[in-house]
């Protein structure tokens, strides 16, 4: 390590984010990165143990004898000096809460996205973050995955001539939205907001511009129809079903948990298999709730329009009842000499250049291609460690913010059928 000071982080939401993904990754690399995770906080407190016997033993396994404190209430850790990063991963519309206190308490933040669910919410956390003079790093992952950086290093150089129109495709298997905390929009913010943030991001990232101007269609499909007679919960149910997320004692189906998602298959997370979700009690902890249940307010789908301020034009198909496929999300970029696209899940960048005169498949996975988030967080890590020691991060609360503004210009287009919403009017500031 050049910099040889151990980062010692207190993670706020100890869940899949939290703990199973990013913390996991710290077990991995705290020899290189100096981070390790000292203090879980989370409240509930079966979700607590079982993640802190999880990430024990991670780090036993990475050789480092760690005993990770617990506490159910993020203000009982502010004032601990043995705690420099507070990574903050809990339910979306809880971000602000733990953000602006760990601000105030002179630690540096990771924010996980999106970033709030409010504009009132990401006003408070930009405000206590000018008052701190402490920036926070945000986890937009697509600004840390090998793949996309090379996209867009690529068309930095020029080889697709000037960026004229984007074309993103997100066509995925999430019916999860519909079975976990997602399902409420008050919580998440909805599907658009927890997943379409992060390509929000990706755009304004690649156009280099401010959006000027929006439009949406979309809502809720008839895929996920209420159906009154369905049980509450896949574990209630004997229904043979695409969606099933926990095997019933009647089906013993077990494989079919996996089936439809293969990015907890990727990245190894297993929460399925947890008591502290598998036999959740709480509505919010559980992860098999009907996705036929009548009471989920979020939308499925949308087909949206994004224009910029220096004529970059933009256009983003997104459904969460895709199959699982290989080309389940795609971005091309169409300039002014030829185009490129990627597919996210093999790392292939096809592009054509010259006028059509050239073409090459370029093979863009990294060397981290395999680990969580096709590579993004083993470099987010290492982020972050650069963000403790001074350095501005690749994404911050400005795009978070910018981001969040999109979400909420979609729904609003989406519920004026169409309607062109100006984003001009609305900064981080004003
Ligand atoms: N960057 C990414 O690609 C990425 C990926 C997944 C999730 N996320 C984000 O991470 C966050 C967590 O998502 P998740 O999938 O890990 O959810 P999760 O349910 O697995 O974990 C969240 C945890 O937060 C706890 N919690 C809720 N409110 C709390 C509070 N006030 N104080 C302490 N703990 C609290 C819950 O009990 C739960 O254990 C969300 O904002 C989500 O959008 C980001």
């Amino acid at each position: 390590m050049n910099e040889t000071k151990q980062i010692r982080v207190a993670v706020i939401g100890a869940g899949e984010r939290g703990v199973y993904v990013l913390g996991a990754r710290t077990a991995e690399l705290w020899k290189e990165t100096g981070i390790t995770v000292r203090l879980l906080c989370d409240t509930n407190p079966d979700r607590l143990m079982e993640s802190k016997a999880y990430l024990e033993s991670r780090y036993a396994e990475s050789g480092l004898d760690l005993t990770i404190d617990t506490e159910t209430d993020y203000l009982r850790i502010m004032d601990r000096d043995d705690i420099d990063v507070v990574f903050v991963t809990n339910y979306t519309s809880a971000h602000r809460e733990p953000t602006v206190a760990a601000l105030k308490a002179g630690k540096r933040v990771y924010l996980d996205k999106p970033m709030a669910t409010s504009v009132d919410d990401a006003r408070a956390m930009l405000e206590a973050e000018a008052d701190s003079g402490r920036s926070i790093i945000m986890g937009f992952t697509r600004r840390y995955e090998h793949s996309w950086r090379t996209l867009v290093g690529l068309l930095r150089d020029g080889r697709i001539g000037t960026l004229q129109t984007v074309l993103l495709r997100s066509v995925i298997p999430y019916a999860r939205y519909l079975q976990r905390w997602h399902r409420s929009q008050e919580r998440s913010g909805g599907a658009l907001n927890d997943k379409v943030s992060h390509y929000f991001d990706a755009l304004n990232w690649i156009a280099e511009s401010r959006p000027v101007s929006m439009n949406a269609i979309g809502g809720r499909s008839s895929v996920f129809a209420p159906d009154p007679s369905a049980p509450r919960r896949c574990r209630e149910c004997d229904r043979h079903c695409p969606y099933r997320a926990l095997p019933s004692p009647q089906v013993s189906e077990i494989g079919s948990v996996y089936r439809l998602d293969p990015d907890y298959r990727r990245q190894d997370v297993g929460i399925f298999t947890r008591p502290s979700w598998s036999l959740a009690e709480s509505e919010d902890a559980q992860i098999d709730n009907c996705v036929y249940a009548g009471d989920t307010d979020i939308i499925d789908h949308a087909l949206i329009t994004v224009c910029y301020e220096n004529g970059v034009k933009a256009s983003l198909f997104w459904n969460i009842f895709g199959p699982s496929a290989e080309d389940e999300e795609s971005i091309e970029l169409v300039g002014s000499s030829g185009r490129m696209r990627l597919t996210r899940i093999t790392g292939v960048i096809d592009i054509v250049s010259d006028y059509g005169e050239s073409h090459e498949i370029l093979d863009a996975r990294g060397t981290h291609f395999n680990s969580s988030h096709f590579g993004a967080d083993v470099e987010l890590l290492h982020a972050i460690r650069h963000h403790y020691h001074g350095s501005e991060p690749a994404a911050n609360t400005k795009d978070g913010f910018e981001s969040l503004r999109m979400v909420l210009a979609t729904e609003e287009s989406i519920r004026r059928d169409g309607a062109s919403i100006s984003l001009i009017s609305t900064t981080p500031t004003g």
